[in-house]
């Protein structure tokens, strides 16, 4: 075996696993922090840090960014102009050109590029294909929607030095552009919001040919110290810059043994973007770290490095730290009382974003009020355009239903994937498989997918089976589907690199691998061993990766059978940082430097597309799962939070990691419950299972290693309690559908944090730890802490709280934080007065058996117990029928003055005059089968209801249970009969 590069904690895991299967226990080595660049070890980070310290500590310093003031114009809700970059003493200018959109949406977008170079004036270096210009394409795969322009944006006032367009859609938001130097102000309703180049930090590196240096002199002693490299330098290069810059990575770089050749030289972007008076910013997934995000700049508490997206395989990764994790969603909401805007830098390169808060100095004509904090955000990106996207709120909810207009939203997924998920790296064998099947049934535990890891494959082929193993995988497939069972199977990028094997074949012979850096096939490591990797930017492999899927391709899989991309930032055992070398090349000869933070996403877009051409004529659903992604791949599939750790913190921080993902665009999200490396306790692994039970993505995962865990192995109370939670999922699936579906329509996250539900009560901005679920008003708050058997749960109202289980009432009001036991086999959960949401009650083995189960609807009536309301949508679950009318979508309203609960169509559709197919059909005898009215009105001890359905009169027989010692009235109305297609009203008094 040929081992090349520097020996990383990857590499020395995936030798122990060699030497695990080869029944050598290897120990995995802990994380490596340093395996990975810090904002120094990255030559365009350290530079533009070092740009923002000059800039900020001097108090003469002047942006060198100049809007040419004969070039602007305005048209059609779009500016355009040239910025000229002064880059030395002479005068001499670059000119960029700048675009501002203002869109219909009221969303503006900032681009700034660099002008195209006469031909022959860039000078690659001879060893390179590389494309020439800036990298144009990322919006190709991240928007989809929502650039409509604003065509009544108007020029308020103009003069020599700034202009003032008026925008939104009642025209309160206004961009003040700045010309010298080139800054630009967002205010909505007068105010400022969000500020461009307020600090000067603008910096787009220019093209410039290299010079080449003539070889260095024989260094004596006492030589070569940084001053005498300066003055050895090229005088033209001297004069170009006006900083004086560091320029010793400009043309390569080299870390941890691997050298990056850089054709194109320096080639970064960056930009200071102010959040006027805003002191609390979220979202840039993936970080460890709370919700609201740290400064980055050093002092207690703080981070030292800037938060960093720059998709990697990061190895056993640590918590409390802005290091990259495997994905990235450059999408940053801040908020303050009442007020939201947010920016999405739209930007695939490498890139870092340090933040710093600061007291805004105060003015002093405005005696008595304090000074306002202002944050103050910094993005630096290796390459590519500046793409800026301004969102000037004022709600959460506005900031992530614009992202969602552009980037698009959460695909309707199959239903059985809101199930749980059972997943071990790895089920070793398809009768090991059967017999986990047989055993979760043996102990009540619903599930509806299995899990297979590397290890089904023969010798890391992926659509092979390892055939002494997986004799009959049809059988073992079959043995699933017989109770509405799915099977994943993992497909990762790399494609095994050795003869015999059709795949690696045809990938070569038809030319859709990435190349390296001289146009030949890239060849890497990962777990094959020698691999090559799939290009799929490019169409042509696309195509080519669809016809793999075919069940007659992939043999052994059939309808139940779905995908799991793993190792796709991508991962490359012995590349830089784990994976590929930047300077490879992409389709269209795109570096991979400019496209990295997307490689996740083409990768989980291609597998998506080749799960719905498996079969002419079967247009479903894909499941894809995906370890790497970025700003649109909620369209595609799920994520999971990659390699955790079976310890109490990595439960904890895997609730405000999730609420990020949630609120950044991506909510089908979760995380490996029990923590993938190590052995959890079974304290650990049943909490874990009670906040699984909460994550969008529910799945169990275990490295090869771990022992077994399924939860039927915990013994009691462990198991039962396990099992508890895992129908405690399975009964509140439909309202688990109902929010999915939700953010299939408009980007609302699945799971809320409370600034985004409650945007006024300040208390809650910093709030982590708990959540709200749709629009259920169910607030769940996960035990995290080791032999913890109590939470205390912030309020963010004054609204009636219920215990979920009890339906004690809760004594607290708003901001204040309440204590609620937990003991092991409890779920702190609440229910807010002034909801109804939808349950199945009935235990069943998995979703799929549960398709035609009666509802119950759960009333939480509120504090003014005037109107609870709430929704329920449901479909198939599989096809895209809903398209077409085929699904359900119900308003329940309990209206306490007029002592009634209606169900009526949520879009006022006249359901009558749908075409109904089969499955809309069968629905119709899918009933209501009892109401629960927590918190009941006293008109129900008379035991009988009315309900009035299609012209028809019945009762109803109503068990009342009066308030007791604590615990709320409540009323059980049974048998209610009606549809759930249906519309109908109960009457109560
Ligand atoms: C990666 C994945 C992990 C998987 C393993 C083997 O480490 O993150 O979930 O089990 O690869 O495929």
């Amino acid at each position: 075996m040929h081992l090349s590069g520097p020996l990383t904690a990857r590499w020395t895991s995936y030798l122990g696993v060699l030497s695990t299967l080869s029944a050598v226990y290897t120990p995995a080595v802990a994380v490596k922090e340093h395996d990975f660049k810090k904002c120094d070890q990255a030559g365009f980070c350290k530079r533009n840090r070092a740009y923002a310290d000059h800039a900020i500590a001097s108090s003469s310093w002047q942006s060198p960014y100049t809007i040419d003031p004969n070039s602007g114009s305005f048209s059609n809700g779009q500016y355009h102009a040239t910025i000229l970059k002064t880059i030395n003493d002479k005068g001499d200018t670059v000119r960029l050109p700048l675009t501002i959109s203002f869109l219909e949406s009221g969303t503006a977008r900032v681009t700034v590029d660099e002008e195209k170079r006469q031909k022959g004036e860039i000078v690659l270096r001879h060893d390179s294909t590389a494309r020439k210009e800036r990298y144009n394409e990322a919006e190709k795969w991240v928007v989809v929607g929502g650039l409509a322009l604003d065509k009544t944006a108007r020029i308020e006032s103009e003069d020599n030095t700034q202009l003032t367009v008026k925008y939104g859609p009642t025209s309160n938001f206004e961009a003040i552009v700045k010309l010298s130097p080139f800054a630009i102000d967002f205010k909505r309703d007068g105010a400022s919001q969000i500020k461009f180049n307020d600090q000067g930090l603008l910096n787009v590196e220019h093209w410039r040919p290299k010079i080449e240096k003539a070889p260095e002199p024989e260094k004596k002693e006492g030589e070569g110290s940084e001053e005498t490299k300066e003055a050895e330098k090229p005088r033209e290069e001297m004069k170009e810059e006006p900083n004086g810059e560091d320029e010793s990575t400009w043309w390569d770089e080299t870390f941890g043994g691997n050298t990056d050749t850089k054709p194109r030289g320096p080639e970064s972007i960056a930009l200071d973007i102010t959040f006027t008076g805003f002191e609390n910013v979220y979202g840039i997934p993936s970080h460890t770290g709370p919700l609201s995000l740290k400064q980055t700049r050093g002092g207690e508490g703080n981070y030292q490095e800037p938060y960093r997206l720059y998709n990697a395989d990061v190895f056993e990764y640590i918590l409390d730290s802005p290091m990259t994790l495997y994905g990235s969603i450059p999408f940053m909401q801040a908020h303050k009382k009442d007020s939201s805007v947010g920016v999405f830098w739209l930007n695939a390169a490498e890139t870092w974003v340090d933040i710093t808060k600061a007291k805004a100095s105060k003015n002093p004509l405005s005696i008595g009020t304090s000074a306002k904090t202002n944050t103050h955000t910094h993005w630096i990106s290796e390459s590519g355009l500046l793409d800026v996207f301004v969102f000037l709120g004022p709600t959460p909810k506005d900031l992530v239903t614009k992202y969602a207009e552009l980037t698009g939203t959460t695909a309707m997924p199959q239903e059985f994937s809101l199930g749980y998920h059972q997943c071990r790296w790895n089920y070793v064998s398809d009768e090991d498989v059967k017999d986990v099947d047989r055993k979760m049934d043996k102990f009540k535990l619903p599930y509806d997918v299995i899990w297979l890891d590397i290890e089904y494959t023969d010798e890391k082929k992926y659509f092979t089976w390892d055939e002494q193993k997986f004799i009959d995988p049809i059988g073992m497939g079959k043995q699933l589907e017989s109770h509405g069972r799915q099977l994943v199977t993992i497909i990762d990028p790399h494609i095994k690199n050795v003869d015999n094997y059709p795949v690696v074949a045809e990938l070569k012979s038809k030319d859709l691998a990435v190349h390296d850096k001289k146009g030949n096939i890239f060849e890497g490591w990962c777990w094959p061993g020698s691999s090559h990797w799939i290009d799929a930017f490019n169409p042509a492999a696309r195509k080519w990766w669809a016809t793999l899927f075919k069940y007659a391709s992939f043999k052994g899989s059939m309808e139940n059978t779905w995908i799991w991309n793993d190792m796709n930032e991508p991962s490359v055992f012995n590349g830089p940082e784990t994976t590929m070398p930047k300077d490879n090349l992409h389709d269209g000869n795109w570096e991979h430097r400019d496209v990295h933070n997307l490689n996740g996403m083409t990768f989980q877009n291609a597998t998506f597309h080749a799960l719905q051409s498996r079969k002419p004529g079967e247009l479903r659903r894909p499941f894809v799962l995906t370890r790497a992604f970025f700003a649109g791949s909620q369209r595609v599939g799920a994520m999971w939070t990659g390699d955790n750790t079976a310890e109490w913190g990595h439960l904890k921080e895997s609730i405000p990691m999730l609420l990020s993902q949630n609120i950044a665009g991506f909510p089908f999200s979760g995380a490996d419950v029990g923590g993938f490396f190590g052995n959890p306790d079974k304290d650990l692994l049943t909490r874990w299972y009670q906040a699984g039970a909460f994550y969008p993505f529910f799945r169990g995962h275990a490295h090869i290693d771990a022992r077994r865990r399924e939860p039927y192995l915990a013994g009691e109370p462990h198991t039962t309690i396990i099992g508890a939670a895992l129908r405690l999922r399975y009964s509140l699936l439909p309202s688990w559908y109902t929010a999915f579906h939700q953010a299939h329509v408009d980007g609302t996250p699945i799971i809320k944090p409370m600034y985004y539900t409650h945007p006024s009560e300040e208390g809650g901005f910093a709030v982590d730890d708990q959540l709200f679920v749709g629009n259920t008003g169910l607030l769940a708050k996960p035990v995290t802490e080791q032999s913890k058997e109590s939470v205390d749960i912030w309020i963010p109202d004054n609204e009636i709280y219920y215990d979920y289980f009890t339906y004690d009432i809760i004594p607290t009001s708003k901001g204040k934080t309440v204590t609620l036991d937990a003991p092991l086999h409890k779920i702190p959960l609440l229910m807010q007065g002034g909801h109804i949401f939808a349950r199945r009650d009935r235990p069943r083995r998995s979703s799929t058996l549960m398709k035609w189960d009666d509802y119950t609807l759960v009333v939480t009536v509120g504090r003014d117990a005037k109107l609870s309301e709430g929704d329920l949508y449901i479909d198939d679950g599989d096809s895209y029928d809903y398209e077409k009318d085929q699904y359900i979508n119900r308003k329940f309203v309990f209206d306490g003055s007029t002592n009634a609960i209606t169900s009526t169509d949520a879009e006022g559709r006249d359901t009558k005059s749908i075409k109904e197919g089969d499955w809309l059909k069968k629905m119709h005898g899918v009933s209501v089968d009892k109401i629960i009215i927590v918190g009941a009105p006293a008109s129900l001890a008379n035991k009988k209801v009315t309900v009035e359905s299609d012209g028809k009169m019945l009762t109803a027989a109503v068990e009342y249970a009066p308030a007791g010692s604590g615990r709320a009235a409540f009323a059980v109305i049974k048998k209610v009969g009606v549809s759930i297609a249906s519309d109908w009203k109960v009457n109560l008094a």
